[in-house]
C-alpha cells in the first residue's frame, strides 16, 4: 500500500495513496481515508474535548482513564487525533488487516503506544464484549447494523455518522424503512427528517436496555448526518426519552405540519387546514437536536485550538446553537413560490416574526430555511408584506 503523510489538527497521520496516484473515491483505497471529512473530525475532536473535561470533573476520572472506542477506525485518523489532541485512552478497531497494519504503524509513528490500543474485530463483537465511556461509529454508509451494540456499549457518549442520507431522508424509501424501522418523508425539510429518523432509531435501541440519551449536537450536510448523544442508564429516564419519539403529519398541499408524541397515536388523515390527505413520517425523534450551552463550549474550544476547518466548523456550531429546538423548519422560497411573491432576506423575515411576538431562527440546514412557532397561516400572511 502506498502511503503519504497528512496533518489534521495537531496530528500527523499516514494515509493511503491509490496506486494510480490520480483522484479516486475514498472507498476504492485499500484503507479508507476521506480528506473531505476533516471538518467532521475537527468538530469531533472539539466535542470530545469539551465532553471529556465535563465527565472528568463530574465523576472525578482522570482524562487519561476515560476510554474511547473508534469502532470503525480505517487509518485511525479520527481516534488518533482524539488520543493525541484530547488525551483520553483510545481503542482503534477495524476488521481489515490493511487497516490494522496502518493503525499500528500510525500509533508507532505518533509515539502513542501508551494511549492507544489496536484491535482487529467485528465492531459488533468488541461492542458486546466491552464497555467504553465514549463510542464513535463512523461507517461507510448506514450505521444501522451497529446501533444495537453501540447503544449498549457507550456508557456516557455515543457519536454516530450516517452517510446514507438518501434512505434517511426518504429518497430511497424502502431502504430507509428497512434500516431504521421508520417511514421518512422526502419533502422540503428532508434534511431535518434524516436526523430525526436516525435519532428516533437510536432512542429506541437505547430504551431496550433501559438506557436513554440527551442530544448534545446534531448536524447534517448533503452527504452525511452526524450526532453526539450523552447516554445514561435508568428506566424512568428511558420512558421520558421515549415520550420524545413520535410522528409528524405533513400536508403536501398546504405545508401544514403537526407533531404527535408516542408510539401508538391516533392521527387524522385529513389536513385540518385544507382538508387534503396528509402523509405521516415516523417513528422519529421530536425532542431537541442540540444542547445550547454545550454548543457554546464547543465554539470556545474551536477558537482555542484553531483546527484547519475552524471557520466552517464555527459557522455550523453557531447555527446549531441558535436554532429553535422545535420540529420542523420551513423553506422560505417554497412558500413564496406558492404565494407568488418574491423572497425577502431571511433575516428580515426572522426579525418581523420576532417583532410580532413569535420565536424565530435561521437553521444550519440551509440559508433559506427558518424555524418559528408561528403557524403556516401566520407565516403566509407576513411573507407578502416583506417587500
Ligand atoms: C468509513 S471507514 C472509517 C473512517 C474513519 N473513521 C475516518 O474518520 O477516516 C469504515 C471502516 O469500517 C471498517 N468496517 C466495516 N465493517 C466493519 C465491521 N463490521 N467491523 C469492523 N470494521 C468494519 C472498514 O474496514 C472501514 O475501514
Ligand atoms: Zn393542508
Amino acid at each position: 500500500m502506498n502511503i503519504r503523510a497528512v496533518k489534521e489538527g495537531k496530528t500527523g497521520v499516514l494515509v493511503p495513496v491509490h496506486e494510480t496516484g490520480i483522484s479516486f473515491p475514498p472507498s476504492a483505497a485499500p484503507v479508507f481515508y476521506n480528506p473531505a471529512m476533516e471538518l467532521n473530525r475537527d468538530i469531533s475532536v472539539a466535542v470530545t474535548s469539551v465532553f471529556t473535561k465535563k465527565l472528568s470533573g463530574r465523576r472525578n476520572i482522570p482524562i487519561g482513564d476515560i476510554r474511547y472506542l473508534d469502532a470503525l477506525a480505517a487509518s485511525g485518523i479520527r481516534g488518533l487525533r482524539i488520543a493525541n489532541e484530547v488525551g483520553v485512552h483510545v481503542t482503534l478497531n477495524d476488521w481489515s488487516e490493511d487497516a490494522f497494519d496502518l493503525i499500528t504503524r500510525n500509533t508507532e509513528h505518533l509515539g502513542l503506544r501508551t494511549k492507544v490500543d489496536a484491535t482487529r474485530k467485528n465492531a459488533n463483537v468488541i461492542m458486546h464484549e466491552q464497555r467504553f465511556n465514549i463510542v464513535d461509529i463512523d461507517p461507510f454508509g448506514t450505521p444501522a447494523p451497529f446501533l444495537a451494540a453501540a447503544a449498549r456499549c457507550a456508557v456516557h457518549m455515543l457519536a454516530v455518522t450516517a452517510t446514507d442520507t438518501a434512505p434517511l431522508c426518504g429518497a430511497h424509501l424502502h431502504s430507509g424503512i428497512r434500516k431504521y424501522s421508520a417511514v421518512p418523508l422526502n419533502n422540503e425539510y428532508h434534511a431535518e427528517m434524516g436526523i430525526r429518523i436516525l435519532l428516533g432509531k437510536i432512542a429506541r435501541e437505547l430504551a431496550v436496555t433501559d438506557r436513554f440519551m440527551t442530544p448534545l449536537l446534531s448536524h447534517t450536510t448533503r452527504h452525511y448526518v452526524r450526532t453526539y448523544l450523552e447516554t445514561g442508564k435508568g428506566a424512568k429516564k428511558a420512558d421520558e426519552m421515549l415520550e420524545k419519539v413520535g410522528f409528524i403529519s405533513h400536508c403536501p398541499s398546504c405545508g401544514f405540519r403537526e407533531s404527535f408524541h408516542g408510539i401508538a397515536v391516533h392521527i387524522d388523515s385529513e389536513c385540518p387546514r385544507c382538508a387534503s390527505g396528509t402523509l405521516v413520517a415516523g417513528p422519529l425523534w421530536l425532542g431537541k437536536l442540540h444542547d445550547r450551552d454545550f454548543c457554546g463550549e464547543v465554539l470556545m474550544e474551536l477558537e482555542r485550538t484553531e483546527p484547519g476547518t475552524m471557520e466552517q466548523a464555527k459557522k455550523i456550531i453557531g447555527s446549531c446553537m441558535d436554532e429553535l429546538d422545535i420540529p420542523t423548519f420551513y423553506e422560505q422560497h417554497l412558500i413564496c413560490k406558492k404565494l407568488g411573491v418574491s423572497a425577502s432576506g431571511i433575516n428580515d423575515l426572522i426579525n418581523t416574526l420576532r417583532s410580532r411576538g413569535f420565536a424565530a431562527s435561521r437553521t444550519h440546514f440551509s440559508g433559506t430555511s427558518f424555524k418559528t412557532d408561528a403557524s403556516i397561516d401566520e407565516i403566509e400572511s407576513i411573507l407578502p408584506m416583506l417587500r
